[in-house]
């Protein structure tokens, strides 16, 4: 049975100062022991989240990460960075990245490598565009990008893995997927995660859908039997972030 994995992506919203005022809000209203909780927030407010967090079952994530150690790489953030402040989760190639900061299904794949090295989860995300989906090419499109995002991944690694399933057009638009959309691409990621590992892998691995989930339609898209968590955008920056970690109450 996979424990849901619900995560906020606060995006580039919230000052530092905000950030922690937003975690005591949330704080009482993100508590589930049915779940896991994810707060990924800017990096400069990682460390005073992890404060304000401190002692709840909230987990503070980053949005992103670089794949190289140390080094002449202006405006990145390493692995080691994160570890040292106890980030244990990292957004890797949101479709944000992809399309205004050139992230490819390659670079993806090295810093969800890193990742690994480094004991961090990497929450992957990936999704088509509407233009795809209406040219019937979306699971082939979606499988592409998890063959290459899990190149060089080993069994044991998958199975820690989280895939965020976030069909482009849903993302920020107020059009959610439908629970049957939305579970008919989560389940042929797990089918693919089958063919390139195996069936306890597929069975192990834990995959969100993310774009325009909501209060509202958070209980149905969970109560799939291949959604088991959300990553959700806007609504995560309110307090109806409580409601959708609470669907099952
Ligand atoms: O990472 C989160 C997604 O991009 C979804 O964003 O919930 O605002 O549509 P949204």
């Amino acid at each position: 049975m996979r424990k849901k994995i619900i995560a906020g992506n606060w995006k580039m919203n919230k000052t530092p100062s905000e950030a922690v005022a937003l975690i005591n809000e949330l704080k009482p209203l993100v508590q589930n022991e049915d779940v896991d909780v994810v707060f990924c927030v800017p990096a400069i407010s990682i460390v005073p989240a992890m404060e304000a967090a401190k002692g709840t079952n909230i987990n503070i994530g980053a949005e992103n990460m670089y794949f190289e150690e140390s080094g002449a790489y202006t405006g990145e953030i390493a692995p080691n960075m994160l570890t040292d402040v106890g980030v244990k989760y990292v957004i890797i190639g949101h479709s944000e990245r992809r399309e205004y900061f050139a992230e490819t299904d390659e670079t993806v794949n090295k810093k969800v490598l890193k990742a690994f090295e480094h004991g961090i989860t990497p929450i992957i995300c990936c999704g088509e565009t509407l233009e795809q989906r209406e040219q019937g090419i979306a699971v082939d499109f979606i499988r592409q990008q998890i063959k290459i995002a899990f190149l060089n991944v080993t069994a044991d690694q998958a199975k820690e893995a989280v895939i965020a399933y976030e069909p482009i057009w849903a993302i920020g638009t107020g059009k959610t997927a439908t629970s049957d959309q939305a579970e008919e691409i989560c389940a042929a990621i797990r089918e693919c995660i089958k063919e390139v590992y195996d069936e306890a892998t597929a069975e192990a691995i834990r995959i969100q859908y993310g774009g325009s989930m909501n209060a509202g339609n958070a209980a149905e898209l969970l109560a799939k039997p291949d959604i088991d968590g959300g990553l959700v955008g806007g609504a995560s920056l309110k307090p109806d972030f409580g409601k959708i970690v609470n669907y099952n109450k």
